[in-house]
């Protein structure tokens, strides 16, 4: 599938047209930012991992019966998707309060949340992602409440597949962020809302089960280095990935051999 001209580009992603109107490539940087782009970084490698990874999640969840805008991967950055008319409306599921939520609300850091939280953020820059209510949503037509209800459904599901699927991987789902968006649906001819974006450690906090060391973009929001390792590591732990890797990791210099194993 040819690269056509660039559509959009964002913080960690870039997104080109194809000769078909309908589909889209979305191209994984390497490029890190954290607290509304103050905290900004490239980090080798990590584009290809999030690339294969988000893959891997996104072919699981389908298996599963959630629609998704991904096609295919194409090669080791890029995939081809649906294009989609995204919600503009961050979708945050928590297991475990850490984060943000500790800080809004004073709740002690690692407490196990008695049932799936479900957060709303508006997806704008400029206003750094405020948190909103449902209200807010269908107060300013961001989304219909029969849209809402469909993609609140969607968004538990996947926690339970993903929070079971990690499980297996001897690591916890503390929490994560997905979008949804509008997509045409060449069998029905109509658009249908499917799941877009990416679902990485990028997007997700993931915690080893036994010693709840970090596998994700915390250890760069916080400075706590082997961030491509600790990608390496949840990529090698899904099977994606064999023991070895070629992505140097630019924090510890460390370049060992790639080897991804074949579909
Ligand atoms: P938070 O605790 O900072 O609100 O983050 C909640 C989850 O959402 C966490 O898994 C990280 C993810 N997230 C993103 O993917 N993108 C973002 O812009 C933010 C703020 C959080
Ligand atoms: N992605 C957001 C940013 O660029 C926030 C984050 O992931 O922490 O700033």
């Amino acid at each position: 599938m040819n690269k056509g001209n660039k559509l959009y580009e964002g913080k960690a992603k870039i997104i080109y047209e194809t000769k078909d109107k309908n589909l889209v490539i979305q191209h994984f940087k390497d490029d890190a930012t954290a607290f509304n782009n103050l905290k900004k970084a490239k980090i080798e490698g990590k584009g290809v991992l999030n690339n294969r990874i988000s893959e891997y999640i996104l072919n699981n969840l389908s298996q599963s019966g959630i629609k998704t805008h991904l096609i295919k991967r194409l090669n080791m950055r890029e995939q081809l998707i649906k294009k989609a008319e995204i919600f503009p409306i961050e979708f945050i599921v928590r297991n475990i309060a850490t984060g943000s939520l500790t800080k809004r609300l004073g709740i002690p850091d690692g407490t196990n949340l008695e049932k799936p939280l479900l957060e709303y953020c508006y997806k704008n820059d400029e206003l750094k992602d405020p948190l909103i209510s449902k209200e807010h949503i269908l107060s300013f037509g961001w989304a219909t409440e029969n849209e809402l209800r469909y993609i609140d459904r969607s968004t538990l599901r996947i926690n339970d597949i993903l929070t079971g699927m990690f499980r297996a991987i001897g690591i916890k789902l503390v929490d994560f962020k997905i979008e949804y968006g509008k997509a045409w649906n060449e069998e029905s001819g109509k658009k249908e809302i499917v799941l877009a974006d990416e679902i990485s450690p990028d997007t997700c906090r993931l915690w080893d089960a036994k010693t709840e060391k970090k596998l994700d973009k915390d250890r760069f929001r916080k400075d706590l280095g082997n961030i491509i390792q600790a990608y390496q590591e949840v990529a090698r732990r899904l099977g994606i990935m064999p023991e070895e890797t070629n992505i140097s990791e630019v924090n510890f210099g460390k370049t060992i051999p790639i080897k991804f194993k074949k579909k």
